[in-house]
Parts: C-alpha cells; structure tokens; sequence
C-alpha cells in the first residue's frame, strides 16, 4: 500500500529518484513536474515538460512481480474512466492508448528487492514533437485543463486497490481481458533475446502474453514489446 507521495520539482528521471529511496523499505511514489531525461521502454526518452503526470511507485512485492506492469495499465484505464474518456485499450503490456493514441506508457524495473514501476501519463500537454505523432493527452482529447496534483491521488486510490487485492488473492485477469488491443491478431514480439512471431491468443492467469507460433506452439512471455503484423 502507497501511503506517502514525495514530490520533487525538475528531476533527471523519477526511477532514480525511487531508487535512492530503497533504504526506507517501505512503498512510496515519487512524483516530479519534469524530467530532464525522462526513460522509456528499451532505452528509449520519455517526453516529460511540465503538463505530464511523472510517477515511479517504489514497491515491495511480495507475489506476481510480472504482472505489475499490467497491474498499472489498467489502474489508468480505471483512472482515464473516472474522468469520463471511453475508447481505451491496452497494447499488452505497458501501454494505454486512448482512441488508438498513446496516452501513457508505463516502464518497470526491478532494483535489489524492489520494483520500481514508472508511470508517465500524458496530462495536460497540448504539442508533441514531430517524433511522437502518435500520442495524445487528456488535454487535447476533452480540451480541457486538469489538476495533475488530482490524476494522481485518484491513480494511487485504484492503484492501491488493484495491488493489495494481488498481493492478498491473486487477482484475476478477466477485467483485464476487455482492454487488450490485438487478440487474435498476428504480432511480432520484440523480446531480450530477439524477435518471435505469432497470434495473440490470450493472457495467462499470472498475465502473461501467450502467443501461437506457426507451427502451433503456444509460449508465454512476460515482456517485450508488440507490433501488429496486420491492421
Ligand atoms: C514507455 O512507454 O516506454 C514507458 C515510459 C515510462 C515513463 C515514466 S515517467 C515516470 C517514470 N520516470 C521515468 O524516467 N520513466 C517513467
């Protein structure tokens, strides 16, 4: 349970924030206005002026470390919900899209006995940079200014929520299941170890991807990122 928000002003990056605060080893969010080098999935920047809800969750898990990037995901469909936005989806794992527009992208990295779960959602920005095309914000999709201060608490409330229920029973993966983009289609999957092709055919109960190669095996991965073969 995230109990304490610890809020800075222009930071490097919230992950590392997070993490020179493992010694107190209990759970906390580390929030900042900006990021000067803001990190995404597989080396890649995170867009962070000010305008983005900026927010590593320092955690302690004790069970189903894989399925927290998930766990996350769908905390902010939950929040974008509260706020009335429809037409959300999950691209397994770690990103929210908001009329088939990235909206948030949620990276996790474990540290010691910790996950750091890095969250940045696209609050009141209302220009990208010609590079991010394909995003959006809640600003300009509904044209209207929101309290970043507010997204926030109402994040960490669901958030807290989701997380003690999988700590304490597991927590099942059908809500999940409404908001994956991409069932039944045919995907590339970049993983650690190289890139693996096949159709989605469901998420496992421990929130796994499980994918069908062409000869019709079914494997399971945890992470890696997904590009639809065909649209
Ligand atoms: C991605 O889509 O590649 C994940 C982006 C995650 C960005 C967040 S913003 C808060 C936290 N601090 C960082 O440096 N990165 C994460």
């Amino acid at each position: 349970m995230i109990e304490q928000i610890i809020r800075f002003g222009k930071v490097v990056s919230t992950q590392d924030k997070a993490k020179e605060l493992i010694g107190e080893g209990r759970p906390v969010a580390v929030t900042a206005l900006s990021q000067e080098k803001g990190r995404g999935r597989q080396g890649r920047n995170w867009y962070s002026p000010e305008g983005g809800l900026y927010v590593s969750l320092l955690l302690f898990p004790k069970a189903r470390v894989t399925s927290i990037p998930l766990l996350a995901s769908l905390t902010i469909i939950r929040t974008l919900e509260h706020y009335g936005l429809s037409n959300l989806s999950i691209h397994w794992p770690n990103d929210v899209l908001l009329k088939n527009h990235k909206i948030c992208g949620v990276v996790c990295e474990r540290y010691q006995d910790a996950v750091i779960c890095g969250v940045g959602l696209n609050v009141n920005i209302e220009k990208f940079i010609p590079r991010l095309s394909g995003a959006t914000s809640l600003r300009i999709e509904t044209g209207q200014a929101f309290d970043i201060d507010e997204v926030l608490e109402v994040f960490l409330a669901k958030f807290n929520d989701l997380y003690e229920e999988l700590q304490l029973k597991g927590l099942k993966v059908k809500e999940v299941l409404n908001y994956i983009s991409g069932l039944g289609e045919s995907v590339e999957v970049m993983t650690a170890k190289g890139v693996v092709q096949g159709t989605v055919c469901d998420i496992d109960d421990d929130w796994a991807l499980l994918l069908r190669d062409e000869s019709g095996i079914i494997k399971k991965y945890y992470y890696g990122d997904v590009r639809r073969l065909q649209w």
